[in-house]
């Protein structure tokens, strides 16, 4: 039996109904959305439509047209972030943040990383203090894809807008397997990933944007509206939904965002396996855990074997027991620095929807073998 525990890169196990409808999307929708009026067309665009609204439910986001559909967290966080910064503006990222934060902040140059504490908690006054008069944005993770840790959105957002810049959501680790209230928390952009916590296929992601941001088109192309002009559209989700989409899948993450009732009890549950695991290798010798082991944690845990590369024990659980982690610095090296594995990055064990206790145990069982084996 192989057990899957690398849920913080993707969901690799999908729902049979979101597999589904793949399948019968690709029968029946394999076309562009809004291209023509023909019937195909249209219910490409039907089913777009449809689960932008499921996916609005979910968020508690009051007009679904806000929300583009894009292949991933990464494409919505480059087109967010750099859509929304005008030339002269500067961006706050966080230590915490992913690659594809920090990355497009590099990219634009003018900006500034708040530091992480070594449990992985970013400080909202720390955030306040790095944010400029020339500062248009603060970009911040949810929850960190490399020991779980939930950040306090909703004050860095408030941060953010006392200092009248927006507040753009990293929320590729919590869409779809955390309490996420688009409404209540106030964020201007919310990137997130289909294919992770939403169950949803690969290449599907997507950017939500509040009623009065405006973003500045950065890939233009074909969106089968305002076809006479030489210019974007500059309205939602058009102005994102350049060239072809991948339909069916974003028809079936529809069907996947319709099976997720209760994030917050998935996040629940996430915890409790990652907390389980966290005091099993607490209780072996020679076993470093990365981040907190507070309350405000997703399913997600880091941890290196003193004097192991992490690599070599990735290859073990693989090879010994069939069991899937990941290892490395999963693309947020100065999350590793803050949590001190920046040397070595770490082995991650990120649980989700499908996990259950016997493959926590499971994995304990066999991170202590391992430890027998090379002692
Ligand atoms: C915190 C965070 N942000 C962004 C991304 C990028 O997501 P995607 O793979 O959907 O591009 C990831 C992926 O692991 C992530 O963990």
């Amino acid at each position: 039996m192989m057990r899957y525990l690398d849920n913080a890169a993707t969901s690799a196990q999908k729902p049979l109904s979101v597999i589904a409808k793949m399948w019968k999307e690709t029968l029946l929708t394999s076309v562009n959305a809004g291209r023509g009026a023909h019937r195909k067309s249209l219910r490409a665009v039907n089913g777009i439509n449809k689960t932008a609204e499921s996916l609005a439910r979910l968020f508690n986001i009051a007009d679904p047209s806000r929300i583009a559909f894009l292949p991933n967290a990464t494409y919505a966080l480059n087109l967010g972030m750099l859509g929304a910064l005008s030339p002269g503006d500067h961006v706050v990222v966080t230590a915490m943040d992913h690659n594809s934060v920090l990355r497009p902040a590099a990219l634009w140059g003018n900006y500034t990383i708040v530091p992480a504490g070594p449990d992985g908690f970013v400080d909202p006054g720390q955030v306040e203090k790095a944010i400029l008069p020339e500062t248009a944005l603060v970009v911040c993770t949810h929850a960190s894809n490399v020991c779980g840790t939930v950040q306090d959105v909703k004050k860095i957002c408030e941060a953010a807008h006392e200092c009248g810049a927006l507040f753009m959501l990293d929320a590729a680790q919590s869409a779809g397997c955390m309490e996420l209230d688009a409404e209540d928390l106030g964020a201007d952009l919310i990137a997130f990933s289909g294919h992770k916590g939403l169950l949803g296929p690969l290449g599907t992601g997507g950017l939500y944007a509040a009623p009065d941001v405006e973003l500045r088109p950065v890939i233009t192309g074909g969106t089968g509206s305002l076809s006479e002009s030489l210019y974007q559209p500059d309205f939602m989700p058009d102005i994102l939904h350049s060239g072809t989409m991948n339909t069916p899948a974003v028809m079936a993450l529809g069907t996947a965002a319709e099976i997720i009732e209760n994030p917050e009890e998935i996040f629940v549950r996430e915890r409790a396996l990652a907390k389980d695991f966290e005091a099993d290798l607490k209780n072996m010798d020679g076993v470093i855990v990365y981040g907190t082991d507070g309350d405000n944690r997703n399913g997600t845990v880091s941890f290196n074997v003193d004097g192991t590369d992490p690599a070599v024990l990735e290859e073990y659980l693989d090879r010994q027991h069939r069991i899937i982690v990941r290892a490395g610095y999963h693309c947020a090296p100065l999350a590793h620095k803050a949590l001190g594995s920046g040397k070595t990055g770490s082995v991650r064990v990120s649980f989700g929807y499908f996990s259950t206790d016997s493959d926590r145990m499971a994995v304990s069982d066999a991170v202590y073998d391992f430890l027998n084996a090379h002692r």
